[in-house]
């Protein structure tokens, strides 16, 4: 930033977070690296960006790192992005820990292979306590298949017809227990919702940044939290609505 630009202040923190980290891809075409060298450097910047979390008070980050789609890539991306949560998980998991951040998952953890599970649920019990930044990893994840196993389970715990209500189903989502996503960031310009947190982000302002994400940082954070503050929420009614006070809200 250019010393004599002065800083919008930020207005209105969200609670919640959510982001698509798009862009890995293009950022290697650019530099003409294979694609994994840009889901790496993806990754290096995932602990400025927790760090900025923490800082701004951010209580919860979602972050879409595989989608039940992903597995149809080629095979040796498929591997790559696998072995890349291993990496994080051994890396940061520490770090991570001794910073306050609580670690979950969204998704499905049966598909993966054993140890790389068994290494994402031991991260997921050591921070367990910690409880001023909780990151969601969607890893395996899929909104409509979120939906798919909420209501298998339904059927199987035997709700009836009577009791199914937008709570219920709530509680029976992968993010039970997580607050709805306040803003929902989008890197590398694309304006989709690939299947992310479609329950969830009912309500969710919505932030596309043309940066692609190896190149987001906590400016860039920063910038979507100031334009999040400029957002009317009305979660359709005509008056802006209070945080916590929105229809939806259990
Ligand atoms: C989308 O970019 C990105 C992904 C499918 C993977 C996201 C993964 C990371 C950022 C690495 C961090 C991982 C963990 C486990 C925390 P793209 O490949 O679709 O990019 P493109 O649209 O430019 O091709």
């Amino acid at each position: 930033m250019s010393p004599h630009k002065v800083e919008e202040p930020i207005t209105k923190i969200p609670t919640h977070i959510a982001v698509i980290m798009d862009g890995n891809g293009r950022w290697a075409a650019r530099r003409g690296l294979p694609r994994l060298a840009g889901h790496r450097a993806g990754t290096e910047n995932l602990r400025r960006v927790f760090r900025a979390c923490v800082e701004f008070g951010i209580q919860y980050l979602t972050l879409y790192a595989f989608s039940t789609e992903n597995w149809g890539r080629p095979e040796d991306e498929v591997k790559g992005l696998m072995g890349i949560l291993a990496d994080v998980i051994d890396r940061e998991t520490a770090e991570l820990n001794k910073e306050g951040v609580r670690l979950r998952h969204i998704g499905r953890l049966e598909r993966l292979d054993p140890l790389l599970r068994q290494k994402v649920l031991n991260a997921i019990q050591l921070t367990a306590h910690n409880d001023r930044l909780t990151v969601c990893l969607a890893f395996n994840y899929g909104g409509r298949d979120e939906m798919v196993c909420a209501v298998q389970r339904m059927i199987e715990s035997g709700v009836a017809a009577s009791a199914v209500n937008e709570s219920l189903i709530s509680n029976y989502l992968f993010t039970a227990g997580i607050p709805d996503p306040d803003l929902i960031i989008r890197t590398s310009g694309e304006m989709r919702m690939s299947n992310f947190l479609i329950w969830q982000g009912a309500y969710a302002e919505w932030y596309v940044t043309n940066t692609l994400w190896p190149d987001f940082d906590k400016e860039e954070l920063r910038k979507a939290i100031v334009d999040y503050g400029r957002r009317e929420r009305r979660f359709g009614l005509v008056v802006p609505v209070k945080k916590d006070q929105h229809p939806g809200d259990q």
